[in-house]
């Protein structure tokens, strides 16, 4: 079978990715890999239309074709999202249609699940045929037991393909409405009671309801904000995975745009970041996923502590959570605040117009009074993921997250705390015994709230 492997690396061949497919054109010599290594080369094949065209003509001709690619920032690289927007743009998803697919990523297991439901709901969008998705530890290879796993699932994809089976899709299509949201003028503006509103979009003249959100939220205040576009904004390039940042924060492009002075001297300085695009097939625009890699110039350290976030959000946006699981984790990571996320989905104009006065308000608000919502899942398994890997295997290359993570206390590994651990140990021993352990079972529901009702006691001891 002859498969078109779609590199997804800003890396080209000197790619963690790449060695598996090598591996696989050495261990399955009857079947032809060729390689495209598209984020590499996105410049070439956005500039020259044959580059392109000859990428498109190769998958026409193929049995199938593999989406290969690193995890980048809860997704893809913005090169390789740049790749798929092409895709739509030049009308080129016909000869996608109807082809089976593989998808294969290497990571370090940080939000694999958003970059698979990504792709996997852009193959579903191009009515590929998902024959199979594998997410492999970037050092698997290295191991007999995962090369053995990993043949396993090549050679059942082999047998999909080569059986015509039936695939399913799992998303279904995106329903954009129809709606042209028209902000009337704000009555009463809120004062921003001194805090610093940042507000960073990527919107172009045609993006007529995002620009009128924008306009409306400007408006809202009384003094001014500071409104950015990103396409003002001079970025050379995405991330190029050349890993400078992690000895001490410097990146290759230091000195030769606009970026780093951009994040440190506005975002890092402000008290609210507002937050606008229009969603571009299943995300924002490759625009806004090259800040967001860009970003990695701080590693795994949060930097926007404290800070809170506002989103404006043109398009289906409550029909692709995963994009609100990646932009609420993201920021629960930074450990900033998300006040709300703001579309223009549902409800009139009017409605719009007040969620955007109400957030505003609820953004000042919060700023003032220092208000960070809980962690969830997405913020709390992330973080010890990132602790586990920063004091571990990561540190040789991320050394700068290393001592952040110290001066910050992220370490708090629980084999640091001696009372828990002396107290499981004794537990542990007394609980083997039968009559101990019936008491300690009998005694399980009151003994889980016996310190909140002693807290409610001390608070309120007349009731
Ligand atoms: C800028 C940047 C962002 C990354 N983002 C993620 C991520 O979100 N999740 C993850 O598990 N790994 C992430 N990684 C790790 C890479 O996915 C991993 O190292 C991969 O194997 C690199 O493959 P490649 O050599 O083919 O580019 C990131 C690496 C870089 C440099």
């Amino acid at each position: 079978m002859k498969f078109i492997v779609l590199n997804g690396s800003p890396k080209g061949p000197v790619s963690v990715t790449m060695q598996y497919i090598h591996f696989l054109q050495k261990r399955f010599p009857e079947h032809n890999f060729e390689m495209f290594h598209v984020a590499q080369r996105i410049r070439k094949i956005e500039n020259d239309e044959n580059t392109f065209r000859e990428i498109i003509e190769k998958i026409k001709n193929a049995d199938a074709v593999v989406w290969a690619f690193p995890l980048y920032v809860y997704l893809v690289h913005a090169h390789y999202k740049r790749f798929i927007e092409l895709i739509f743009e030049r009308n080129a998803a016909e000869s996608f249609a109807n082809k089976y697919t593989v998808i294969f990523t290497t990571s370090i297991k940080f939000y694999d699940i958003t970059a698979h439901s990504y792709i996997h709901a852009v193959c579903d969008d191009l009515n590929m045929k998902v024959a199979g998705a594998y997410t492999a530890d970037m050092p698997d290879l290295t191991k007999d037991k995962e090369r053995k796993r990993f043949t396993l699932f090549v050679e059942h994809v082999f047998q999909v393909i080569d059986g015509k089976q039936p695939v399913q899709p799992q998303y279904s299509p995106l329903n954009w409405r129809k709606f042209a949201y028209k902000p009337a003028d704000v009555e009463k503006p809120v004062s921003t009671r001194k805090k610093r509103i940042v507000l960073v979009s990527d919107a172009k003249a045609e993006d007529i309801n995002l620009n009128g959100m924008i306009q409306r939220f400007q408006a809202s205040f009384a003094e001014d904000i500071k409104v950015i576009n990103l396409h003002e904004l001079s970025i050379k390039g995405s991330c190029r995975g050349c890993l400078k940042c992690g000895y001490n924060f410097e990146c290759f492009y230091d000195g030769k745009d606009d970026y780093r002075q951009f994040w440190e001297e506005e975002l890092e300085t402000a008290d609210i970041i507002v937050i606008a695009g229009t969603i571009r097939d299943r995300y924002l625009s490759s625009l806004w996923k090259c800040f967001f890699d860009r970003r990695f110039f701080h590693t795994h350290t949060p930097r926007l502590m404290g800070k809170q976030i506002v989103y404006l959000i043109s398009g289906p946006l409550s029909q692709i959570p995963n994009l609100r699981m990646i932009l609420e984790a993201y920021m629960e990571l930074e450990m900033a605040n998300v006040v709300g996320f703001i579309s223009d989905e549902f409800g009139d104009s009017q409605d719009i117009d007040s969620l955007i006065s109400n957030r505003t308000a609820d953004a000042v608000h919060f700023s003032v009074e220092k208000y960070i919502r809980p962690e969830t899942f997405l913020g709390v398994a992330a973080r010890k993921l990132f602790r586990d890997e920063v004091y571990g295997r990561l540190r040789m290359v991320f050394q700068a997250d290393y001592r952040e993570y110290k001066k910050l206390g992220l370490f708090d590994f629980p084999q640091k705390k001696i009372r828990l651990r002396m107290l499981n140990g004794i537990t542990g021993i007394l609980l083997k015994i039968p009559i101990i352990r019936k008491f300690f079972q009998g005694f399980m529901k009151q003994g889980m709230i016996m310190s909140h009702q002693r807290i409610l006691k001390k608070l309120y001891p007349e009731e």
